[in-house]
């Protein structure tokens, strides 16, 4: 297949915007080429990173996280993650497919909190250095549906429990992210219809992936 370099491909997007569903038209595309590449996710991806993703998701009512402590932990789980799971896989050539990065910590802990970008990014530049995606899918959606959606999934978690105003803020920090960087990143509107999507995200997949293959 001679891929020059294993590519790193990020999914976004806030809640409900069918990421999963994706990701899976994604590794079919990779699988079809016989492209070596792992599926994982942020936070968690390892044993000790979804140990953080738990305390990052439960509903406490004793006590509330703090907005440093989870801007903290979202960077500590990452820290784990790229040095267990994305740097090796990425050094053996394998892509990776990852459900979430550093956009969303932008989006929901810049965005969503109103945490300062120049912390976020001094974050950014100590757990990841150069490191950063080739590619971002950001699945763009109108909270008002997304949050429909997850909440027929089942149980709410302690972020899809935020009110409408936070996903607004997400979703245009998501918008902002792909406006300053379109060399990156590529929106789909995931309001349309799935085949629509799906057709959309593998002409992405074909004009930006096969210059690496
Ligand atoms: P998921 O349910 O889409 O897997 O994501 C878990 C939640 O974590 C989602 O509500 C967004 C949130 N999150 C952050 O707030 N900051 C981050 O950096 C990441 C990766 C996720």
């Amino acid at each position: 297949m001679g891929a020059e370099k294993a590519m790193f491909l990020t999914v976004e997007g806030a809640e409900g915007v069918g990421k999963s569903t994706h990701i899976e038209t994604i590794k079919n595309f990779l699988d079809s080429r016989d492209i070596p590449h792992i599926l994982t996710r942020e936070p968690g991806g390892t044993p000790v990173a979804e140990r953080i993703r738990e305390l990052l998701l439960a509903v406490d009512e004793d006590e509330t996280l703090c907005e440093l402590s989870e801007l903290l932990l979202v960077f500590a789980a990452r820290a784990q993650h790229l040095e267990r799971v994305v740097k090796p896989a990425l050094a053996q050539g394998k892509w990776v497919i990852c459900d979430r990065f550093t956009d969303a910590t932008y989006a929901y802990q810049g965005g969503g909190r109103g945490l300062d970008v120049a912390i976020i990014a001094s974050l950014e530049s100590l757990v990841q250095g150069e490191l950063k995606p080739d590619l971002t899918i950001i699945l763009d959606l109108d909270p008002r549906i997304g949050i429909q959606r997850a909440s027929e999934r089942g149980e709410l978690d302690r972020f899809e429990r935020e009110q409408i105003e936070f996903f607004d803020k997400v979703r245009q920090r998501y918008l902002d992210i792909a406006a300053a960087d379109p060399q990156r990143c590529a929106v789909i509107d995931a309001g349309n219809d799935l085949a629509t999507v799906s057709s959309e995200l593998r002409k992405i997949l074909r004009s930006r992936v096969a210059r690496h293959v």
